[in-house]
Formats: C-alpha cells, sequence, structure tokens
C-alpha cells in the first residue's frame, strides 16, 4: 500500500442552483478517478436541461488527464438531477449505487405508476454495491458503506483516509440530513452518522451539500473529530432519543425540495429520461396528492 492510496486528491466542484458538491476523486495527475454525485441542470419551469455544471467536471478531469473509473452516486437524489448518462458519453466509466436502491425504485414505481417495463432490480446501473464491497479507482483503495436514515438506499464512499457521507451529515453548523422522505428513518440515521463518526478523529469528511448560515463562505469539508465536537446535531453526548425527537420535529417543518418530482423519477433510472411518448419527447409525472 502507497501514500496514494491512503490519501486520494480531492477537487469539489459546487452547484450553487442545488448547493451540491460534486467531487472529483483522484490517484494522481494522470491516474484514474470517481465522480461523485454529479449534476445535471434541470429548469423546472422550462423542463429543460443543461450540461454547464456537468462541463465543469468534465474540463477538470480533461486538465488532470484522468481516466474515469467510476460514476458513483450516494443515493438517488432529491434536489438534483444526476448527469451520470451525460458523463459517461463523455468520459466512459461505469455508474454504481448501493443495491438497497431496488427498494427506492420500487416505492417510486408505485408512487409513479411507472411504465411495466421499469425494472426495480437496479439493472439501470452498471453496478450496485453491496454494504462494505471494496473495489478499486486506480490505486485508491474505497468501499461502500451503507449509511440509511435519509433514505433507505445510501450508501457513504470511504476511499483511503477520506469519506464522501452523502446525505447523512452537513457541515457542523448545519447538522444533518432529513429523514421523512419514503423509506426514510431518524433512528436509523442516527445510527449510520456514528458509524462514520466512529473513524479515526482526522478522517476527511466531505459533505454532499452545502447550506451556509449567516453569509459564510461554501465549505464542504470537515473531519470526524470536528464533527463529534462541534456537529448542532450529532455532536457527542447527543442521545439517540435527543436526535429523533429534534429531527422529526425539524423535517415536520421542511417543504418538499423543488426538484424532487422530476429528480426522483430520473435518478432511479440511472439519469435516464422516461421513454418517450408516440410524438418522440419525454414526459416527467406529477403525482396530485400522493406524495
Ligand atoms: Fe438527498
Amino acid at each position: 500500500m502507497t501514500a496514494n492510496s491512503l490519501k486520494p486528491q480531492v477537487h469539489g466542484i459546487f452547484d450553487r442552483a442545488t448547493w451540491t458538491v460534486t467531487y472529483v476523486v483522484y490517484d494522481q495527475e494522470g491516474g484514474a478517478c470517481a465522480i461523485i454525485d454529479s449534476v445535471l441542470d434541470y429548469d423546472p419551469k422550462s423542463g429543460r436541461t443543461r450540461t454547464d455544471s456537468a462541463d465543469k467536471v468534465i474540463a477538470f478531469v480533461k486538465e488532470k488527464h484522468l481516466t474515469v473509473d467510476w460514476i458513483l452516486e450516494t443515493h438517488a437524489h432529491a434536489d438534483h438531477l444526476t448527469a451520470a448518462p451525460y458523463l459517461k458519453s463523455k468520459l466512459g466509466g461505469r455508474t454504481a449505487i448501493g443495491d438497497h436502491i431496488t427498494t427506492v425504485q420500487q416505492v417510486f414505481k408505485g408512487i409513479f405508476n411507472l411504465e411495466p417495463g421499469f425494472a426495480t432490480d437496479g439493472r439501470q446501473f452498471d453496478h450496485l454495491l453491496k454494504d462494505e464491497e471494496h473495489f478499486a479507482i486506480g490505486a485508491l483503495e474505497a468501499q461502500a458503506l451503507f449509511v440509511p436514515g435519509h433514505t433507505p438506499a445510501c450508501i457513504a464512499y470511504v476511499i483511503g483516509d477520506a469519506v464522501f457521507v452523502g446525505d447523512t451529515m452537513f457541515m457542523p453548523d448545519v447538522g444533518t440530513a432529513r429523514c421523512d422522505f419514503p423509506g426514510g428513518d431518524a433512528k436509523t440515521l442516527y445510527r449510520s452518522v456514528k458509524k462514520i463518526l466512529n473513524l479515526p478523529q482526522d478522517t476527511r469528511l466531505f459533505m454532499c451539500h452545502d447550506y451556509p448560515p449567516n453569509d459564510r463562505p461554501v465549505s464542504f469539508e470537515t473531519t470526524v473529530g470536528e464533527q463529534r465536537r462541534k456537529n448542532i446535531h450529532v455532536h457527542d453526548g447527543v442521545s439517540e432519543e435527543q436526535f429523533v425527537e429534534m429531527r422529526t420535529k425539524r423535517d415536520a417543518t421542511l417543504e418538499m425540495p423543488v426538484l424532487i418530482l422530476p429528480a426522483v423519477q430520473v435518478n432511479i433510472r440511472a439519469g435516464d429520461m422516461p421513454p418517450k411518448d408516440d410524438n418522440g419527447v419525454a414526459y416527467l409525472k406529477i403525482p396530485v396528492n400522493a406524495l
């Protein structure tokens, strides 16, 4: 094992429209990389997509002469559409998500009354990762860590000394992710967060989002130690019962994300649009009083 295999290079690209951070994680310039949680720009007013955010990722990958091994999702996002198919068409790589995505596909196939041919076995992705499954990104050793709670299928990625936490925790002054989507559960999230916070104190943690309060600059990197000392929801000393009470009360006040309906429909298809109607246009559905 070399120093490179333990200390990945991490480049975060922040999308201001959805507060999402896309990461390019690589072993060295000219080496191999994974792209985590990409964004396809989507305008809900016009129904049009753009690739400005994804093109920034492509520019970075090309600038560093990287080969894309993996295009990873931490979960089926509710706040943005993934650009995985676009990135794969431009850069190659294999798409992957946690194997419990099948549960999410089953739930939303029902909610959206999707076409009978919509498969709920995860086949839309190139690979489904099991809990604690190891995989390689060039010289880097990576492992999937099952961290449900925000959704029933969330995965964090442990890559060397870095963990990409998805929607479990946010920066210490923001707290944790909501647990009120279908299949979400606050008690489960607490246990998932503790799994991450039991890693060594100097483990680098990379957030999937930042929602900076009080005009502080956007930031998305912290450590296990800092979260244990300062995270407003899950610092050391907060019990599971206290957390569940806080999270449940807070979730009851939150509106649905602006893009949840289009995002979920596209993301459970690994980023593909629904099949086109006979006029050649793909349509997204709005279920009325069903979510
Ligand atoms: Fe999310």
